[in-house]
């Protein structure tokens, strides 16, 4: 057991932002009003290396970490992503997966595959064109994010997981015809509860649709049974359809969350530490890198910060939360 098991809930999966950057506006992450032509991202110089970004994670590895995703802003969007994937990929026994908006996974899901890549979480919030384009703010259509999510089937990325981000008012209609059409399809979708995350999309808790009523909707329909979870700390509340047909999921991080197995860390492009997806501020293992720490210097500066973690955001949500700046979603990943 590592000091960090030892102290504090353990640290299992770590998400690595790559880009800051995206080529999506959805309006519960990135709204376009904020993110418009005049926002600074990141400059190339601030952004981690790949040889940076995959030696912090062998560091993380000591610490205890069996899983990493990689995440954005819109993790295809950095350009050779692939080389990364198989720098981490030389890793043993991680889970190594990718969240993406789908648009550019037609064209890499082989070249992804083929570096090492096991699976991939694709955002999808509906698949009526209007209600996508609603939702997301691009002029790309549905069909293209669907022919994604083939190729990343068919170059063997699998399971493909489905994220729908549910905001009430509007993609509720669009609950029922994706539970249809991913059951079909075996991919296993997941309901998400609409976050407070960041400063900038405007949350209020009642555009969240919560997890359990979209289980009693899609229950009513097409009976459902619940599974267990597939390990301690998991996000979401596993179901299976009664009739074998597959299986769904909801992420009640908003009604029921689940801070007290949270074993996830969150690295961002620039090579900020964050504890929790609602912090303010991270600790900044760039200079400590591009300084001349040793890994040892910089497992050390993990324990430090891991040890005193006491974050639990979700649970203590209230009014005097909700206002207070955080990070923003797209820049430490979901
Ligand atoms: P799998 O191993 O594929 O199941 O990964 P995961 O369940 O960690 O999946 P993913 O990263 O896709 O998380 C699903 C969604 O849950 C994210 O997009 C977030 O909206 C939410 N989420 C993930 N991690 C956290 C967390 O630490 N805190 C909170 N509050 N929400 C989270
Ligand atoms: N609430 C819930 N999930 C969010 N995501 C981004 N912003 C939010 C938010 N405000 C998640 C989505 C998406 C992933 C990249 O980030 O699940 O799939
Ligand atoms: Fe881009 Fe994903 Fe954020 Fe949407 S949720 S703006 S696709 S990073
Ligand atoms: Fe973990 Fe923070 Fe999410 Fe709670 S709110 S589950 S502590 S990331």
């Amino acid at each position: 057991m590592s000091l960090t098991d030892a102290l504090n809930r353990p640290l299992r999966d770590l998400r690595l932002s790559v880009t800051d950057r995206c080529n999506f506006r959805c309006v519960y992450c990135m709204p376009k009003e904020v993110f418009g032509p005049d926002y600074k991202f990141l400059d190339r110089s601030q952004v981690l290396t790949f040889e940076e970004i995959a030696r912090l994670a062998r560091v993380f590895v000591g610490h205890g970490v069996r899983k990493i995703r990689i995440t954005g802003g819109e993790p295809l969007v950095r350009r050779e992503l692939h080389k990364l994937i198989a720098m981490l990929a030389e890793i043993p026994d991680l889970d190594l997966t990718l969240t993406t908006n789908g648009a550019l996974l037609a064209q890499q899901a082989r070249a992804l595959k083929e570096a090492g890549l096991k699976r991939v979480t694709v955002s999808l919030d509906s698949l009526d064109e209007s209600v996508f384009r609603a939702m997301n703010d691009v002029d790309f259509p549905v069909a293209k994010v669907l022919e994604g999510m083939e190729a990343a089937a068919d170059a063997g990325l699998w399971p493909i997981k489905v994220n729908m981000v549910v905001k009430r008012g509007m993609n509720e209609q669009s609950i029922l015809p994706m539970a249809r059409y991913f059951r079909e399809k075996c991919y296993i979708l997941r309901f998400i509860e609409y976050m407070d995350v960041g400063s900038t999309n405007g949350w209020r808790m009642d555009d969240v649709v919560s997890a359990a009523e979209i289980v009693r909707l899609i229950d009513a329909e097409m009976p459902l049974e619940p599974m267990s979870p597939n390990h301690v700390g998991e996000v979401a509340e596993r179901w299976r359809y009664k009739d074998g047909s597959g299986e769904i999921g909801g992420v009640a991080s908003v009604t029921q969350p689940f801070c007290r197995d949270c074993n996830r860390a969150r690295l961002s492009a620039e090579g900020k530490l964050y504890t929790c997806l609602f912090a303010l501020n991270g600790f900044d293992f760039r200079p400590l890198m591009r300084g001349g720490a040793s890994d040892d210097e910089l497992s050390a500066a993990i324990a430090s910060v891991w040890r005193v973690r006491a974050d639990r955001y979700s649970e203590i949500r209230s009014e005097g939360t909700i206002a207070l700046p955080k990070v923003e979603m797209s820049h430490i990943g979901g």
